[in-house]
C-alpha cells in the first residue's frame, strides 16, 4: 500500500518513521506547507515528498495520516474523505463539538474510515488494566486517577491556540477513563490554577489542573494535568477496585524517585513510541479490511465532550453534567 502523510513536524516525523517501517506499507508520500521540512522528512525514510494536498491525493495514495496543526485538521480530513481514502488523524478531529459534528458528517457521507490518534489505548499497560476491567478479576471498580504531567510548558504561541490543558491534554486521560471502564462520563468537577508563565491566563488557560469525574455507574475517576513537572513526563493510570489494583506508567523511566529508577522520560515520543507504532500498524490493518478501527471519531467527540464539559466547570467553578454542553 501507498500512504500519505501529512504535517511532517514532531510527531509527523515520528510515523513516517514507523510507516515506512511496516511491512504493508511500501511506499510513502510526505507533504508539508514548509517544503524543507517535507524533505528532510521524506528523504530520512525513504520516501516521496510534495508540496500540496493534492499533490499527494494524486500520488496514487491508499490512505492518509493528518499530523498538521490543530487547526487544519477539520479541513484537511474533509478533503481526504472526499477523495475517498481512508483517514488516520491525530487529535483533535476540530477544536469545538460543531467542528467536529460536521467532519463525522463529512466522513459519514463519503464512507470512508477515520481513526484517531489516542495511542493510549495501544499503550501494553493501560490496555492490562481495562483487559482486568472486563474481565473483572478487578472486582468492582471504585477509583480510577490518570494523570498527563508535562515536563516543561509548551511556548505561549502553543497555548494560546491549544483550547486549553483539558481539550489539548487531559482529553487523553478522559478517553481512557471511558475506554478503560467502558462506562460514559456524566458529571465533572474541575479546577484549575496559575503558578507559572504569565501567557497561560493571557490565554484564560490554566498550567495545572485536576478534574473528578463521575461516571454512570458511579465510579470515580481523578484526572490531574500539570506542564510543569520538572521531574520528566509523567503519564500514568490507576484502577481501584474491591477485589485489586493495578497501575499502568510506573515503569523504571516514570519520573518517581525512589519508586523509579531509571533516565525519567523526556516526552510522549519516548513514553509513547510503541503505542503509536501500534496505533500505526492497527490502521494499516484498517485500510486492508484486516482489523477494526481502534478510536472512532465518534470516541473522539465523547471525549471532547468531557474536555468541554471540565473547562466549562472550571470557568463557572460548579460541579457539570456532560449533557450540558452545547451540541
Ligand atoms: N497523540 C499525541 O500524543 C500527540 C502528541 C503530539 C502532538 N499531537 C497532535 O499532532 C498535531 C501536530 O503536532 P506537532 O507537535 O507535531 O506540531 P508541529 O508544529 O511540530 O508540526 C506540524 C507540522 O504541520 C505542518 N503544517 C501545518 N499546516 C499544514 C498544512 N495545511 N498542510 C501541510 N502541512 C501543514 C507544519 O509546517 C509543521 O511541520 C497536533 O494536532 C497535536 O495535537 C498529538
Amino acid at each position: 500500500m501507498r500512504f500519505g502523510l501529512i504535517g511532517a513536524g514532531r510527531i509527523g516525523a515520528l510515523h513516517a518513521t514507523t510507516l515506512a517501517s511496516l511491512p504493508a506499507v511500501n511506499g510513502l508520500v510526505v507533504c508539508d506547507i514548509d517544503r524543507g521540512q517535507a524533505r528532510a522528512v521524506a528523504d530520512r525514510v525513504g520516501a516521496v515528498a510534495v508540496d500540496t494536498l493534492d499533490e499527494m491525493l494524486a500520488a496514487g495514495i491508499d490512505a492518509a495520516v493528518v499530523t498538521t496543526s490543530t487547526s487544519t485538521h477539520a479541513s484537511l480530513i474533509q478533503q481526504i474523505a472526499a477523495a475517498g481514502k481512508p483517514v488516520f488523524c491525530e487529535k483533535p478531529i476540530a477544536p469545538d463539538v460543531a467542528g467536529t459534528r460536521a467532519v463525522l458528517a463529512a466522513v459519514q457521507q463519503a464512507g470512508v474510515a477515520l481513526q484517531v490518534g489516542f495511542q493510549r489505548r495501544h499503550d501494553p499497560g493501560i490496555a492490562a488494566i481495562r483487559a482486568a476491567v472486563v474481565e473483572g478479576r478487578l472486582g468492582d471498580l471504585h477509583l480510577l486517577r490518570s494523570c498527563t504531567h508535562d515536563p516543561a510548558p509548551p511556548p505561549a504561541t502553543y497555548v494560546a491556540t491549544s483550547g486549553g490543558i483539558f481539550r489539548d491534554c487531559a482529553v487523553h486521560d478522559f478517553d481512557i477513563v471511558r475506554w478503560v471502564t467502558g462506562r460514559e462520563v456524566v458529571e465533572v468537577s474541575a479546577t484549575g490554577t496559575n503558578r507559572g508563565a504569565p501567557y497561560f491566563a493571557e490565554a484564560s488557560d490554566v498550567d495545572t489542573a485536576a478534574a473528578t469525574l463521575t461516571l454512570d455507574d458511579g465510579t470515580l475517576a481523578i484526572c490531574t494535568a500539570t506542564r510543569y513537572n520538572g521531574a520528566g513526563y509523567d503519564v500514568r493510570l490507576e484502577a481501584h477496585g474491591s477485589a485489586g489494583a493495578l497501575t499502568a506508567g510506573l515503569d523504571a523511566r516514570a519520573p518517581l524517585p525512589p519508586a523509579a529508577t531509571g533516565e525519567p522520560y523526556t516526552g510522549f515520543g519516548e513514553r509513547f513510541h510503541d503505542a503509536y507504532a501500534a496505533e500505526l500498524a492497527a490502521f494499516c490493518d484498517l485500510v486492508t479490511g484486516t482489523g477494526t478501527n481502534s478510536c472512532t471519531g465518534e470516541e473522539a467527540l465523547a471525549a471532547l465532550l468531557v474536555a468541554e464539559a471540565a473547562e466549562l466547570s472550571r470557568r463557572k467553578g460548579r460541579p457539570v453534567l456532560v449533557e450540558e454542553v452545547p451540541r
